[in-house]
């Protein structure tokens, strides 16, 4: 087991990514954390994962309110936090002319806003050596039709994620990005049966990721075989960032 003992919060961990990197957290061996917006949800988590290494926190991490209630909840626990996974987001598909500043917020407050002051708050609780984890997006560096904001908030956080890499090097905590190609989750399944296939064959594997793959790769970028790696992003694509043909 590769992260025993360590202490590990998944902000946006009810479903899909968050939720298995969740469950692979602890087969590993971590006390884990997850956070989302809704109680219910966070409930119907805690009964598949089945396992007292599992604690749940209601905090809406688009407000700075939804932030401080995690961070009560890691005073209170008076344990260092060894592995912090920002993973929340949202998407939303328009074109520039159709983006409303509402929709333009609430990504922005969500996926770039929300990580941004949850890292803030909750760095004097981040143990010597912790491990800092941002989920990304190939989208960060492609221009994809209609991703504008979604994009450009996935390009803010790789630079924040550099940026906290330089700044938290004194205090021997790594920083790093994992950027998913499409992966099956709830939110992509959603999409109609043309939709996936397109994804799929973006990839050069010709097919969409598990989310547990990206697990495996948090949970590697989370433990000592990573120790002399900072500062840096991890394409979990399926080859997705440098296909030829999609
Ligand atoms: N799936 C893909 O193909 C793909 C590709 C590239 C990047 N990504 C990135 O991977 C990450 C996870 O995506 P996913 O596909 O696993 O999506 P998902 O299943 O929709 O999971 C999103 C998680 O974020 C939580 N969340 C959303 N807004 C929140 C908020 N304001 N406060 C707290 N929690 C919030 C959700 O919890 P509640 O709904 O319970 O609040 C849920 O646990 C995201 O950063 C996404 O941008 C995904």
């Amino acid at each position: 087991m590769r992260l025993t003992g360590k202490n590990a919060i998944i902000c946006g961990g009810t479903t899909g990514i968050g939720f298995a990197t969740a469950q692979t957290f602890i087969q590993e061996g971590a006390t884990v954390w997850i956070t989302g917006r809704k109680e219910e949800n966070l409930r119907a988590a805690a009964v598949k994962i089945n396992n007292p290494q599992l604690r749940t926190v209601v905090a809406d991490t688009s407000t700075l309110a939804g932030i401080a209630a995690l961070e009560q909840a890691v005073h209170d626990s008076g344990a260092p936090i060894d592995v912090l996974l920002l993973n929340a987001a949202i998407v939303g598909i328009q074109s520039i002319e159709q983006t409303t500043e509402a929709e333009f917020d609430a990504q922005f407050n969500t996926n770039v806003k929300g990580h941004y002051f949850t890292l803030q708050k909750l760095l004097p609780y981040l143990g010597e050596g912790a491990s800092v984890l941002f989920t990304s997006s190939g989208s960060a560096t492609a221009a994809t039709l209609n991703t504008s904001v979604y994009a450009a908030t996935k390009a803010a956080l790789n630079k924040i994620a550099q940026v906290a890499a330089n700044e938290l090097a004194g205090r021997k905590i790594r920083v790093n990005v994992v950027s998913p190609g499409p992966v099956a989750t709830e939110l992509v399944l959603a999409a109609p049966a043309e939709v996936l296939q397109h994804f799929a064959s973006s990839t050069a594997l010709q097919r969409l990721g598990q989310p547990e793959e990206l697990a495996k790769a948090f949970v590697f970028l989370a433990s000592e075989e990573a120790s002399f790696v900072t500062g840096t992003e991890l394409l979990v694509d399926g080859g997705w960032a440098n296909y030829a043909y999609k």
